[in-house]
C-alpha cells in the first residue's frame, strides 16, 4: 500500500508517502516548521496542511513525541503542556477529515527499523533508542513491539535519563562527542543490565554521528546506528497505519 507517514517533532513536522511493502519513499520528504507555541490546534492545522500538500486521501500514520496510550497523549516532556490528556488521534482525524493513527515517535522509528532498517529480520530483543531533544525508546521482541516504554525518563544519575545524555544536553553543555559518548555508554550499560537486548539501534539526530562516539561504547550487545536515519519515524508511522 501507499500510505502517508508523518513525524511530528519539536522543530519540524515531516511527511512522505511510503510504500509499505518495501519501505521506500514514493515522494520526497516534505517538512513544515512546527508552529510555536505547538498547541494542539496549531499542530492539527499544520498536519492538515501537510496532508493537503501531498494531495493525499487515505489512512495516515503519525508519530508523536510523547507517551501515547490508545490514541491519547499522557505526557508532554518536550512539547506544549496542553497536549496532556488530548486524544491526539481524534483531534487530528477530525481536523483533516481522514483516519489518522497515532503512535509514539520512537515506537514508530522502532517499527520502521525492524521492518526495513538495521533490525530487519532480527529475532530476539531489539532496543531502539532515538537521541534528540529527548530520548525515545522502543523494545521489540521477536518482531512484536512492546509499546510506551519511555526509557528516556527512567531515573538515572538522580534525574530523568534524557536530562543526562540527550543530544540537546550534549549541545547545551558543549560536550565533545567523546565525553557525551562516555555518558551515553553508561546509560546504555544500565539498559543492558535491565533488558539484555541482543541488539541496540541508535536513531534520531545522533545516529548520523555514530562514528564520532562508537569507540566509547563498551556493551556486550551489538550496537548499530539506525539505517533509515531520520526517515525511520515516517516509514514506521506509515506501517503502523496499515495495521491500526
Ligand atoms: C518523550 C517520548 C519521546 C521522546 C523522543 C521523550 O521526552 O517522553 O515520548 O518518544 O522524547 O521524542
Amino acid at each position: 500500500m501507499q500510505i502517508l507517514g508523518i513525524d511530528i517533532g519539536g522543530s519540524g513536522i515531516k511527511g512522505a508517502i511510503v510504500n509499505t511493502e518495501n519501505g521506500t519513499l514514493v515522494t520526497e520528504r516534505h517538512r513544515i516548521a512546527t508552529p510555536q507555541p505547538a498547541t494542539p490546534q496549531a499542530v492539527a492545522e499544520t498536519v492538515t496542511q501537510l496532508i493537503k500538500y501531498f494531495n493525499y486521501e487515505g489512512p495516515v500514520g503519525c508519530g508523536f513525541p510523547a507517551l501515547i496510550q490508545h490514541g491519547t497523549a499522557k505526557t508532554a516532556a518536550n512539547i506544549d503542556k496542553s497536549w496532556v490528556n488530548i486524544h491526539v488521534e481524534n483531534l487530528l482525524s477530525e481536523a483533516c477529515g481522514q483516519k489518522v493513527s497515532v503512535i509514539n515517535d520512537a515506537d514508530a522509528a522502532g517499527l520502521g527499523e525492524l521492518r526495513f532498517g538495521a533490525g530487519n529480520g532480527h529475532a530476539g530483543v531489539v532496543m531502539v533508542l532515538t537521541i534528540g531533544t529527548g530520548i525515545g525508546s522502543a523494545i521489540i521482541n521477536n518482531g512484536v513491539l512492546l509499546p510506551c516504554t519511555e526509557l528516556g525518563h527512567i531515573e538515572f544519575k538522580g534525574e530523568s535519563a534524557e536530562r543526562y545524555c540527550s543530544d540537546a544536553v550534549r549541545e547545551r553543555e558543549a560536550l565533545s562527542w567523546e565525553k557525551w559518548g562516555k555518558r551515553f555508554n553508561k546509560y546504555l550499560m544500565y539498559m543492558e543490565m535491565l533488558f539484555s537486548p541482543d541488539l541496540f539501534i541508535l536513531g534520531g539526530g545522533a545516529s548520523k554521528k555514530f562514528g564520532k562516539y562508537s569507540t566509547q561504547l563498551t556493551l556486550n550487545a551489538q550496537v548499530v546506528p539506525a539505517s533509515l536515519l531520520n526517515m525511520a519515524g515516517i516509514i514506521g508511522a506509515a506501517c503502523y497505519a496499515e495495521t491500526a
